[in-house]
């Protein structure tokens, strides 16, 4: 049986989205389904020291993210017959289940303490494999198949938070000198995003260094931003608040928590 024993610092933090996601399975009415999320969470030991930062407003959240990064990723794969899926910071995504089989290539990339721990629950195949590597690492650029690079997905989820800005500098001024053209879908958290989850990030030892202040400040790292999704402005019903919301409530909300998280669909720009 696969533990999460192993599991230390930043990638420990994986078992937050993987429970959201297996929480959101057994739901009602949920955003989407992920039989996979559910039996893996079932075969890994939850970490109790989690228990502080995860509540029903995160599963919440983290279940709009997934489902706004499968839209993004739905729509390349129609729209791009040789797609190819790169998750960088993969943890225990199982999105190439939900969405990719048979259709395009899929490659997960984390740590290797987290590819050990895919490894023992998910088989790779032609289609989807698995790249132990660091992400500011460049080495593993070097393995990713020559492919067009508009046919090529980044996906970077729950991921940049974790770097310093000049580690977060230095890895898209990367990915774009070797993938110009390509789209990199990412989320970024603003300063609310900030006072919520900084210092319980810290406690765990998986410091959180890197927000935004809104978009501008991807764009400013020579990413075209193609479409913006504040996080608390879509897929309302899932929190089932509208009915009682009064309006100037709604536009107080909204206007305030615009940039709380933002979810991104960038294109890399050449570098010059
Ligand atoms: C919050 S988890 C998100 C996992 C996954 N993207 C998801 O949403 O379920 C952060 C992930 O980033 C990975 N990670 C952190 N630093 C990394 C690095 N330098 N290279 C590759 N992966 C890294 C961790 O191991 C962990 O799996």
């Amino acid at each position: 049986m696969a533990s999460s024993k192993q599991l230390t610092g930043v990638s420990r933090t994986l078992l937050i989205p993987l429970r959201a996601r297996a929480q959101e399975h057994v739901r009602a009415f949920p955003l989407f389904r992920d039989t996979q999320a559910y039996h893996w969470f079932q075969s890994l030991s939850w970490d109790p020291k989690l228990e502080d930062w995860y509540d029903w407003r995160y599963q919440i959240c983290i279940s709009v993210r997934t489902k706004l990064l499968d839209d993004i990723a739905n729509q390349h794969i129609a729209t791009h017959p040789d797609s190819l899926v790169v998750e960088l910071g993969a943890g225990l995504s199982s999105r190439y289940h939900r969405l990719g089989k048979g259709k395009t290539q899929w490659i997960e990339l984390d740590l290797p303490e987290v590819i050990d721990i895919r490894l023992e629950l998910d088989t790779p195949t032609d289609e989807h494999w698995f790249l132990a590597a660091s992400v500011l690492d460049r080495a593993w650029m070097e393995k990713i198949p020559a492919i067009a690079p508009e046919n090529v997905l980044f996906i970077a989820e729950g991921l940049f938070y974790y770097f310093e800005e000049s580690e977060v500098k230095q890895l898209v001024q990367q990915l774009r000198s070797s993938f110009a053209g390509a789209t990199l879908a990412l989320d970024v958290g603003g300063i609310v995003f900030k006072q919520l989850n900084a210092s319980k990030a810290n406690q765990l030892g998986a410091p959180m260094k890197w927000f935004v202040e809104d978009e501008k400040d991807v764009a400013a790292l020579g990413l075209s931003v193609k479409r913006v999704f504040p996080l608390l402005d879509c897929y309302l019903e899932r929190w089932g608040l509208l009915p009682w919301m009064g309006w100037w409530w709604f536009v107080f909300w909204r206007s305030l928590l615009r940039n709380f998280c933002l979810i991104l669909e960038t294109e890399l720009d050449p570098v010059q």
